[in-house]
C-alpha cells in the first residue's frame, strides 16, 4: 500500500463525529471480564460477544474502526461470515492488536516492556492479506516509586517505533499506544510530568526510525490523577493538563489522537473527552479509542443471554453516539437519558 492510502485510512479513523472501539482484549483479559459478569470464557462465548459488538446496527455512524484480537479475525458470525467482514459491512474499518503483551523488564525494579517484535513482519503480512487496515501496539508505564524510569520509557518508546515502522512497511496504519497508568495515588501534576516525558521520547524514537507521522494515530492516556489520589481534579483541570501535555509533545503532522479510557468510568471518560474538545480548536482530530469505556456497560447488559443481544447492542450504540458527540465538544449529560 502506498503512503497516500495509509494517510487516507488514518484520517478516516479519526473522522469528525467518529472514534475507535477497542475490542482487542487478549484471551486472559477477556477471561477476567467475562468472569466478572459470571460467565465462563470459552472460544464460543468470546465469539458470541464479538459478534454482538461488530454487528451492532448503526454502529458505523459513530465508530470508524474496531481493534480486534487475533482469535477474533479468524472467527465467523453465526451466519458464517468472517467477523472482520461483518465489521466492514457495518461501515467499520477492521484493525488488529499485534503486540504480545507487557512482560517484566529485565534489569528494572518491577517495570514492564511490551513484547512481540520477533516475527512481527510475517504476522503483519498475513494481516494485510486478510484485509486488515490498521494495527495497535500498547506500551505500559506506571507512576510511583521512581517510576517511570528513563530506562523503561526509552525501551518502550524504541519498541513502539520499531513496531510502527514495520506496520507502515506492511501498509497498515499504526496506532501507537504509550499508556501511563492511572493506578496509584499520584497527583495530576505527576501524571502530567510522566506523560510529557513519555510522549517526548516516543516522538523522538518515531522520528529516528523514519515513521511517517501523517500515517499514524496516537493513542495516549488522558492526563488524570491516580485512582487513589485523595485530591481528585475537576474536569476542567484534567482537560487543561491533557491539552497542555499534547500541545507540548505531539507534532501537528499527526492526523489524530484517540484516547484510551484506562479504567475511568464510562461517563467520566465521555465528560473528559468533551471538555478536552471544548478547549479547541486543536491541531489534530481528538477522539476516543475506548475499550472499557464503551464495552463495560454492553457486557453488563448482555451477560451471555441471547434474549439480551438487542438491548446490549442498543447500549453500545448509545455509548458510541455519546462519545461521537463528546469528540466534537457537543456532549450534554441530558443525552445520557435520550
Ligand atoms: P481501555 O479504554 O479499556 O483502556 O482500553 C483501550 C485499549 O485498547 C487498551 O489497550
Amino acid at each position: 500500500m502506498f503512503s497516500d492510502d495509509m494517510r487516507l485510512i488514518a484520517r478516516e479513523m479519526v473522522a469528525p463525529g467518529k472514534g475507535i472501539l477497542a475490542a482487542d482484549e487478549s484471551t486472559g483479559t477477556m477471561e477476567k471480564r467475562l468472569h466478572a459478569v459470571g460467565l465462563d470464557s470459552t472460544e464460543e462465548t468470546r465469539r458470541q460477544y464479538r459478534e454482538l459488538i461488530v454487528s451492532t446496527p448503526g454502529l458505523g455512524e459513530a465508530i470508524s474502526g474496531v481493534i480486534l484480537f487475533d482469535e477474533t479475525v479468524r472467527q465467523e458470525s453465526s451466519g458464517g461470515v468472517p467477523l472482520r467482514k461483518v465489521a466492514e459491512e457495518n461501515g467499520i474499518l477492521p484493525g488488529i492488536k499485534v503486540d504480545k503483551g507487557a512482560k517484566p523488564l529485565a534489569g528494572s525494579d518491577g517495570e514492564k516492556i511490551t513484547e512481540g517484535l520477533d516475527g512481527l513482519r510475517d504476522r503483519l503480512t498475513e494481516y494485510a492479506g486478510m484485509g486488515m487496515k490498521f494495527t495497535k501496539w500498547r506500551a505500559v508505564l506506571d507512576i510511583g516509586n521512581g517510576h517511570p524510569s528513563d530506562y523503561a520509557i526509552h525501551v518502550n518508546a524504541h519498541a513502539l517505533a520499531r513496531y510502527a515502522a514495520l506496520s507502515q512497511e506492511a501498509g497498515l496504519v499504526p496506532m501507537v499506544e504509550p499508556e501511563v497508568l492511572m493506578d496509584g495515588d499520584h497527583s495530576l501534576e505527576d501524571a502530567e510530568t510522566a506523560t510529557t516525558r513519555t510522549l517526548r521520547e516516543v516522538f523522538e524514537q518515531l522520528a529516528k526510525q523514519g515513521v511517517e507521522l501523517e500515517s499514524m494515530v496516537l493513542k495516549p492516556n488522558m492526563v488524570v490523577a491516580g485512582k487513589e489520589c485523595p485530591r481528585q481534579p475537576e474536569t476542567e483541570q484534567v482537560a487543561e493538563a491533557t491539552v497542555r501535555t499534547l500541545r507540548r509533545t505531539v507534532p501537528s503532522a499527526v492526523p489524530g489522537i484517540a484516547f484510551l479510557s484506562g479504567g475511568q468510568g464510562d461517563e467520566e471518560a465521555t465528560v473528559n473527552l468533551n471538555a478536552i474538545n471544548q478547549l479547541g480548536p486543536l491541531p489534530w482530530q481528538v477522539t476516543f479509542s475506548f475499550g472499557r469505556g464503551l464495552l463495560a456497560p454492553t457486557l453488563q447488559e448482555w451477560v451471555g443471554r441471547a434474549e439480551n443481544v438487542d438491548s446490549a447492542q442498543r447500549v453500545l450504540a448509545h455509548r458510541a453516539r455519546l462519545n461521537g458527540a463528546a469528540r466534537q465538544g457537543r456532549y450534554d449529560a441530558e443525552l445520557e437519558h435520550v
